[in-house]
């Protein structure tokens, strides 16, 4: 089994990913039911991640029943998260900051506003952010339409479900509107292609976005994703 760096690695249902920021931890997603998942491969897949100098590895955010997979192997909760469901029965906002297309030519920009928007753990490199782009069918890349881009939001779509993928402002221009504006955004959007329902999830302790969402209309769901971790040295 042999891993390459720069990019994504599919072993079994599993996309690895190394971190490009900390090449000693790695973030794993299913992308099969985990009835359909094996130990033994995992363990392998573990296993080669050490050799390559991982010592962490993080899932995906998972349900509880997908969470006991990985806790039969060592795996532990690293953080909850809370999510939260539009479900369009409330009248829409228009946005009042204007946004427009994010290109390819503005990933490196939207990369660095994600850096001082998240703290390291939750930082996008680039993988991560074409992990989000392409997680869904579709997706839709909005940035503030001006000069320098302070804020970036994308959002998928699959079938009538739509999910909020990453949302972030430049910590010196939050406050001023452009958050709500991109979340009223990807709701419209979401509503013109007939979604029923339009997800994000947040960490618990994230008070700004969770005041954001539930201000348009988000409604808190119980579902207890969370993030796994499993480290070598356990
Ligand atoms: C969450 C985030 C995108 C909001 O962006 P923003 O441009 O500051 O949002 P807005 O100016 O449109 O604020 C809209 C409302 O959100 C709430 N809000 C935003 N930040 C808040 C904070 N730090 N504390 C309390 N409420 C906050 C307020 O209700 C605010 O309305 P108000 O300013 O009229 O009181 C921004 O804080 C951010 O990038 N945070 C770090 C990354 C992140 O958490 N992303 C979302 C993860 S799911």
């Amino acid at each position: 089994m042999s891993l390459d760096r720069s990019s994504h690695n599919y072993f079994s249902g599993l996309r690895v990913r190394i971190s490009a920021n900390n090449g000693r931890v790695a973030h794993i997603t299913p992308l099969v039911p985990t009835p359909k998942l094996q130990k033994t491969a995992l363990l392998d897949l573990l296993r080669t991640l050490q050799r390559n100098g991982v010592n962490q590895v993080f899932t995906s955010a998972l349900r509880p029943r997908e969470q006991v997979f990985f806790e039969e192997l060592s795996f532990v909760i690293h953080e909850e998260l809370l999510l939260l469901g539009h479900d369009f029965s409330t009248p829409l906002n228009a946005p009042v900051k204007k946004t427009r297309k994010g290109r390819r030519s503005d990933w490196n920009q939207m990369l660095e506003i994600d850096a001082t928007a998240f703290s390291e753990f939750w930082r996008f490199d680039k993988p991560a952010l074409l992990e989000a782009i392409k997680a869904t069918p579709t997706s839709r890349i909005r940035v503030d339409a001006d000069n320098e881009i302070s804020g970036f939001a994308i959002t998928g779509r699959s079938g009538r479900t739509a999910f909020l993928q990453r949302l972030a402002v430049d910590p010196r221009y939050q406050r001023t509107g452009l958050g709500r504006s991109l979340v009223a955004d990807a709701l419209q959007w979401s509503k013109r292609w007939f979604v029923n329902e339009l997800l994000v999830n947040t960490q618990i302790g994230n008070i700004g976005a969770q005041k954001l969402y539930e201000s348009m209309g988000f409604n808190k769901k119980s579902d207890g994703l969370a993030v796994l971790k499993w480290n070598a040295e356990t």
